[in-house]
């Protein structure tokens, strides 16, 4: 029989984003050797802050042709102490997600067994949210300038970006996923009663798009009165969908509320496969903990698993995903958890839960 092989890019960049990415290779390769119906072949691709300050590039020229190729990429976290963070942002992460047109980011938040939310009367399943971020426009276009710079009279612009076509694909991506989860509940957050233009346009567009979704339910939340919901009221959300801006900071607020940074993951879809979609950590590189073997490996782990359902293999990622839940569960926890393994004991955890599970 031909098996399924999947080709995967690796990049690990900076801080302890290489940490975590060998993590999950490891993890990748045990369980496509146990499962035996599908292989995964990877290929590394050595692009940080280091390339960065030797070459003055992140991505040498025909760096994107050779990503292209790959069904899909696994992403570490790009950003160094000595290099500003709008450069590394903009040079690596950006440079890949907005050409490839990864315009829906997805950011799944759960609280899994045996950890605890920082929430008192949250337990597991009492949160469990997707977050869908637009990602290839709005606040993030990157429009706006800097004049008289130095003067006590400088002026910088930033300028949102809301185009009909980014929003309208955005919210239907949205309105689709909330369809395929259990509860087919859509929660549309927006600024439109202060940001009176493309905040505007959002709820228009929502509304339009939900006729075509008769079975799912929707409502609309503002973005301040959203951070109050998802504290006071967990329960009551289910899929999300916001601005680049808004669910930057609201998937941050859902990764803290679920326990850690160091558990959520985060998919940079592009949902017409045109291009490869890019899976990441949603942590950063983590200076403060770089070299240090204490890096939490289940956000990538997760990360790997929504990869796998993206290429289609998904009972190998609910495998993954209950072989990292047991593990949380027998307390075998990164300090960020409250435990005190490292890195390299979570992953042989999983690695030993995975061969029990095949
Ligand atoms: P961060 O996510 O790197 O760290 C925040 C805090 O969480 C730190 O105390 C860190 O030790 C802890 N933490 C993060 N991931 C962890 C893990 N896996 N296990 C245990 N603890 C973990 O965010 P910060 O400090 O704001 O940014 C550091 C650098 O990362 C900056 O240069 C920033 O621009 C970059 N960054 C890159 C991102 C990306 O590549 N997508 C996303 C966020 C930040
Ligand atoms: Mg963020």
């Amino acid at each position: 029989a031909t098996q399924r092989v999947h080709s995967i890019a690796t990049i690990g960049a900076d801080g302890i984003g290489p940490e975590v990415v060998d993590a999950g290779v490891q993890v990748l390769r045990q369980l496509a050797k146990l499962d035996g119906t599908f292989g995964l072949e990877f290929k590394d691709y050595d692009w940080s802050s280091e390339t960065y300050k030797k070459t003055g590039k992140y991505i040498p020229d025909g760096g994107l042709d050779d990503l292209k190729k790959h069904d899909a990429i696994l992403f570490g976290a790009v950003g160094a102490p000595d290099v500003p963070d709008h450069i590394s942002l903009w040079g690596l992460r950006l440079a890949i997600c907005q050409p490839f047109q990864q315009f829906a980011n997805v950011r799944p938040t759960k609280i899994f067994r045996g950890t605890e939310s920082p929430l008192r009367k949250a337990n597991h399943g009492d949160l469990d949210w997707l977050i869908i971020r637009e990602n290839s426009e709005g606040e993030y276009a990157g429009q706006g300038g800097r004049s008289h710079r130095g003067q006590p009279w400088e002026v910088a612009t930033e300028v949102s970006i809301f185009t009909r076509h980014a929003v309208e694909r955005l919210i239907r991506f949205a309105f689709e996923t909330a369809r395929t989860r259990p509860r087919k509940f859509l929660t549309v957050v927006t600024k439109s009663n202060a940001q009176r233009n493309g905040m505007v346009l959002w709820d228009e567009v929502a509304t339009e798009v939900a006729e075509e979704f008769p079975d799912v339910k929707w409502d609309k939340m503002l973005v301040d009165a959203m951070t109050c919901r998802m504290v006071l009221d967990p329960k009551s959300l289910d899929t999300i969908v916001a601005t680049n801006l808004h669910a930057d900071i609201l998937s941050d607020l859902a990764a803290a509320l679920a326990g850690s940074i160091g558990i959520a993951p985060t998919s940079n879809l592009d949902p017409t496969r045109k291009n490869p979609s890019m899976f990441e950590p949603i942590h950063g590189s983590a200076f403060d903990i770089t070299g240090k073997g204490v890096a939490n490996p289940v956000a990538t782990f997760w990360t790997a698993s929504e990869m796998l359902i993206w290429l289609g293999e998904e009972e190998a990622a609910k495998k993954l995903m209950e072989s990292v839940e047991a593990v949380t569960e027998q307390g075998v926890r990164t300090r960020d958890l409250g435990g005190n393994a490292g890195t390299k004991q979570v992953t042989d955890a999983v690695c030993a839960e995975l061969e029990k599970t095949y």
